[in-house]
């Protein structure tokens, strides 16, 4: 059993809690240190203590806390989560699975990457560092999700979908086959992405635009 300690108290933190009680659950791998947050807000340490998760302070601690820990970024916004990711290079990132996710044959999840309940990727997959593949998501063959990129809930990437470095591709959207959407893109909810997405680029909607 290792000692773990997430980053960031917000809504996917606790979250990440949930997906590590579940991991526990079918096999004890992680001792939950608690969570380090610069700004946790009154509801959110409310919650922690009712999950009976430490609050350790502020993120300043995270250098000595990561001599004896794995560490996780359950950090929604991309650019601070590769900053943190950047700024604490030597730690060891912990990678998290939900017993309840499907990661078929031959996918490769990077350092730091959170998979949570009900996702499903297939097959022939390379996912980057520290992704969030969040709920329902799923994800078909040869696709390739790159670093610090988000699915949030019931997002759906078809085969050979390369989503860029920092994308969030959006609650219920889906993105047709082959296409890739570019780094720091975002695909609105609900939106059916029908050709590439530029770098950078919004769209949404049906067809996305
Ligand atoms: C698409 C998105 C990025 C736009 O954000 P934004 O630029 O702040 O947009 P606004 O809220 O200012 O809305 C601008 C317009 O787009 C519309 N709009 C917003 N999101 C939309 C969406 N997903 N699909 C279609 N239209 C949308 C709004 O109704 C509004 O239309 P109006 O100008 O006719 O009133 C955002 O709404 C979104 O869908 N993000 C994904 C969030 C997500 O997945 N949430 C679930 C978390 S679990």
């Amino acid at each position: 059993v290792k000692d773990l300690v997430i980053v960031g108290a917000g809504g996917f933190g606790r979250e990440v809690v949930q997906v590590v009680a579940a991991i526990n659950v079918v096999a004890p791998t992680w001792n939950l240190r608690g969570v380090v947050d610069d700004g946790p807000d009154k509801v959110a340490s409310v919650h922690l203590g009712r999950l009976d998760v430490p609050l350790l302070g502020p993120m300043s601690r995270l250098r000595e806390l990561a001599y004896r820990a794995d560490v996780v970024i359950a950090i929604g916004d991309p650019t601070v989560r590769r900053r943190v990711a950047t700024e604490h290079d030597w730690t060891a990132w912990a990678t998290l699975v939900h017993p309840d996710a499907t990661v078929g044959p031959d996918v490769e999840l990077g350092p730091g990457t959170v998979v949570a309940a009900g996702a499903r990727l297939s097959t022939h997959i390379v996912v980057g560092r520290h992704v969030h593949v969040d709920q329902n998501a799923t994800v078909g063959h040869d696709s390739t999700l790159g670093d610090h990129c988000r699915l949030n809930p019931q997002a759906c990437v078809s085969g050979s979908v390369v989503v860029g470095e920092r994308a969030l591709v959006g609650a219920g959207a889906t993105v047709l086959q082959g296409l890739s959407v570019g780094a720091d893109a975002v695909v609105g909810a609900g939106a059916v992405v029908t050709r590439d997405v530029p770098e950078a680029t919004t769209v949404k909607g049906v067809p996305a635009r």
